[in-house]
């Protein structure tokens, strides 16, 4: 079999860590190569040192057996690499067409851009590899899924026989996942070379043929997926045994800390997201709110955050209306957000970790006459770090944009749950973290829940909600189509409920 990629002794040394310490890869043409490894491992640097994002300290790349010097990404380009990230790079104002012929435009003569031939081509590709996205949309009308569709379609366009996936799946929905892998075999299958970086076991077992498994920048070792089970993955990766179930004790949830009466609300477009939405969340109990993306839980959610105004209905916590109280009010009274978005709402990439672990602090623990409290701050810096396995390769003082994805994930966990809010609104919190940094977060989460907090976890991963939650609510087109007790549900049936199949059954408050 062919070799179409190989990396031979590739180290990349950023301040303070040995982000890849000589690796060697190699992947074979038709293949599908995933990249597994803990939060900080080196897979994404790994894969922009191939596309030429970042230049090696030494090593060397061999593309089809040819000896290459990736200095930039155009020259990957060339040399028929592509890579999709894990934050899209697309103009949101252009058409799904401009986006993909932007910098490669088909031109007429005179220099005009031919952008009907641009379409047609587009068309063909979106057939032959089963793409379905309008290419005449523009990109802020379409879902996430069509816009990874769209950067996918700007490799092919650019004649990619390598392509390389950072994460896909981690913004997608079960569905999407779904298509997403079929269009992975598809490429495979049509003699395109796949290289894909996830988190998710399973999906590895699903597509991928060989896996490489990074360690602390270095590789643990290269697989037959066929010859690996999930287990043994993740005690590879980890360096220990993982608990794949979350431990919940038996437990009675207390007094009402959130009341949510009649909530409608409305999008920044003006379109109505949430309609008439109520329920109850009360101490010691964890409330899931499972849905199909897009299907008003981010209103909702901004909504009790107060992100976005209601339209009508109220908002009560503890008993006290919130429903017009200015975000950091909120805050005051005992809010605590893990937000969807961790690049708008969660982080200041710009500033330093332990910057970013006080943003938060309305309150004066970090401050002394007026003065930001440096012992304090590197303090309690140093104990999250510490408690969360936060890895920044400069520890506290780290540039928060220079830390890997999963861990900036982390950082952003660690700051909501070491304030213990009563009421912990956490969007996707486990996303683009590792098995074992999963495991920590779910019983850190558990652990606020025994601490008689209130927690409001909305999740597209099912095994999550059911693991956590001891009620889920199901939204799906802006209205709760059920409400289950964790214990009495399954995949399946929260499946129909997201589809809109009304249960109709409703339990009683524990
Ligand atoms: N531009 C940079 N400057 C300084 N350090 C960096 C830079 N890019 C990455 N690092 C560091 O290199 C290490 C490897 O990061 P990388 O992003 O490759 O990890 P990863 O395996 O992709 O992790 P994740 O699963 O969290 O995405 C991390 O410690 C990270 O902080
Ligand atoms: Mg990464």
């Amino acid at each position: 079999m062919e070799t179409v990629i190989e990396m031979k002794g590739i180290t990349k040394q950023f301040p303070g860590i040995l982000a890849n310490d000589s690796i060697d890869l190699e992947v074979t043409k038709g293949s599908i190569h995933a990249l597994l490894g803990e939060n900080g491992a080196g897979k994404s640097t790994l894969m922009s040192i191939l596309f030429g994002l970042i230049q090696p300290d030494s090593g060397n790349i061999k593309i089809n057996g040819q000896e290459v010097k990736i200095t930039d990404p155009n020259v990957a380009t060339r040399l028929g690499i592509g890579m999709v990230h894990q934050h899209f790079k697309l103009v949101h104002n252009f058409t799904v067409t401009q986006n993909i012929i932007l910098g490669a435009e088909p031109c007429k003569q005179f220099g005009i851009v031919d952008l009907k031939q641009g379409t047609k081509k587009i068309r063909e590709l979106c057939k032959s590899f089963h793409l379905e996205v309008d290419p005449e949309a523009l990109i802020e009308d379409i879902s996430v899924g069509q816009q990874q569709r769209t950067e996918i379609l700007k490799m092919l366009y650019r004649e990619a026989e390598i392509l390389v996936f950072d994460e896909p799946t981690a913004v997608l929905t079960p569905q999407e996942v779904e298509d997403l892998m079929k269009i992975l075999r598809s490429l495979a299958a049509s003699g395109k070379t796949v290289v894909l970086i996830t988190h998710k076991l399973k999906e590895i077992k699903a597509v991928a043929d060989v896996v490489t498994i990074l360690r602390r920048g270095k590789v643990e070792g290269t697989y037959k997926v066929s010859e690996i089970n999930e287990k043994e993955m993740a005690a590879k990766m980890v360096g220990r045994q993982v608990q794949f179930a979350a431990h919940k004790k038996a437990q009675k949830a207390g007094d009402t800390i959130l009341q949510v009466e009649n909530l409608t609300v409305l999008d920044g477009r003006g379109i109505e997201r949430v309609k008439g939405i109520s329920f109850d969340l009360h101490k010691g109990e964890i409330l899931g709110i499972a849905g199909i993306d897009g299907n008003g839980q981010d209103e909702l959610v901004y909504a009790i955050t107060g992100l976005l105004p209601v339209k009508s209905g109220r908002i009560l916590l503890n008993g006290e209306d919130i429903t017009e109280l200015p975000v950091k009010n909120r805050f005051e009274a005992g809010l605590g957000h893990v937000p969807s978005d961790r690049h708008r709402h969660g982080l200041i990439l710009d500033f330093l970790l332990k910057e970013n672990f006080i943003i938060h602090a309305y309150n004066s623990d970090f401050a002394k006459h007026g003065l930001l409290d440096e012992a304090t701050i590197n303090q309690k810096a140093d104990q999250l770090i510490e408690e969360f396995d936060v890895r920044a390769s400069l520890g506290r003082q780290t540039i928060t944009r220079n830390m890997s994805g999963g861990n900036q994930q982390k950082a952003i966990v660690a700051r909501e749950i070491d304030r213990s809010p009563e009421l912990l609104i956490i969007v996707q919190p486990t996303r683009g973290l590792d098995v074992g940094a999963i495991e920590y977060i779910h019983s850190r989460i558990l652990e606020q829940r025994e601490n008689q907090k209130a927690i409001l976890l909305v999740s597209f991963e099912l095994d999550e909600i059911l693991a956590l939650c001891d009620r889920i609510l199901v939204m799906a087109n802006g209205e709760i189509s059920g409400e289950k007790k964790a214990s009495q549900t399954d995949e399946k049936q929260l499946g129909l409920l997201m589809l809109g199949h009304k249960s109709g059954e409703t339990y009683d408050q524990p």
